[in-house]
């Protein structure tokens, strides 16, 4: 059985767990919600390495033997540090699905949302700039959403005002693959989904993440599938948001 520690800005993360647990269903789960320090996207690089770092320390102190950054803005901003000054430590981070909505689009659109950080990070930029020559790439920040997730507010009429005035300039332009390039979006997805209609697919990056945790725990061959499962979450701020998405899954 390995401990996978993953973490997140707040309960963004769990969607990503909820993946994880389908492919590795008997493994020890620890997650670590910032949420004291959420939301990450509008911070400084060097304010969100400086807490990729702090949660590192904490998650190898509870046993970790991969660590699964399960948030865009930290991946962005923190993973080629954490990666140089842990190098023991495998971790896991979040990929931009631009390449399966480049692959998918008719219209030759695809729209990305995501974090103010994630945009203008230098891995979405290096992505960005692989599929700009082939498909028109459009994106806009979630505005809003990380916070109405972290207050439980997944579906209403402020969710839909919020999803709307984010979406549409991207369904405007033609974009008929939305990638989710942060891990709060998937809980407004069916909210997304009902806005962006039956033409528009929606693609959330965390399956693919889900396969390659797989993969690397089965090169350093430390997982041996046999359990039990166990999880445990941990909180730097208030309980009830992640409590409350918890619960939902
Ligand atoms: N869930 C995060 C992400 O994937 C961070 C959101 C935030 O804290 O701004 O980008």
């Amino acid at each position: 059985m390995a401990t996978i520690g993953i973490f997140d800005s707040g309960s963004g993360g769990l969607s990503v767990y909820r993946e994880l647990v389908k492919v590795l269903p008997k493994e020890r789960y620890v997650y670590f919600a910032d949420n004291a320090h959420c939301p990450y996207g509008e911070k400084s690089l060097d304010y969100i390495r400086d807490r990729a770092r702090a949660v590192t320390d904490i998650l190898i102190g509870m046993g970790a033997d991969i660590i699964v950054v399960a948030c865009n803005t930290a991946t962005a901003a923190a993973i080629a540090t954490l990666r140089e000054e842990y190098p023991e430590m495998p971790f896991v981070g979040m990929e931009p699905a631009v390449k399966p909505a480049a692959l998918g689009t008719k219209t030759g659109v695809i729209g990305v949302l995501a974090t103010a950080g994630t945009l203008k990070g230098s891995k979405y930029l290096n992505t960005r700039g692989q599929y700009q020559d082939d498909v028109k790439i459009v994106e806009h920040v979630g505005q809003g959403f990380v916070e109405l997730v972290e207050s439980g507010k997944l579906d209403g009429e402020e969710v839909e005002k919020a999803v709307e005035a984010s979406l549409r300039p991207l369904l405007d332009e033609g974009a008929d693959n939305i990638v989710l390039g942060c891990t709060h979006y998937p809980f407004l997805r069916p909210v997304i989904e009902r806005i962006a209609g039956p033409g528009v697919k929606v693609i959330d990056p965390a399956p693919a993440v889900a396969r390659q945790t797989e993969r690397v725990l089965k090169e350093i061959g430390i997982s041996s599938g046999e359990g039990p499962f166990s999880i445990q979450l941990y909180f730097s701020g208030e309980p009830e948001s992640l409590q409350r998405i918890f619960d939902l899954l």
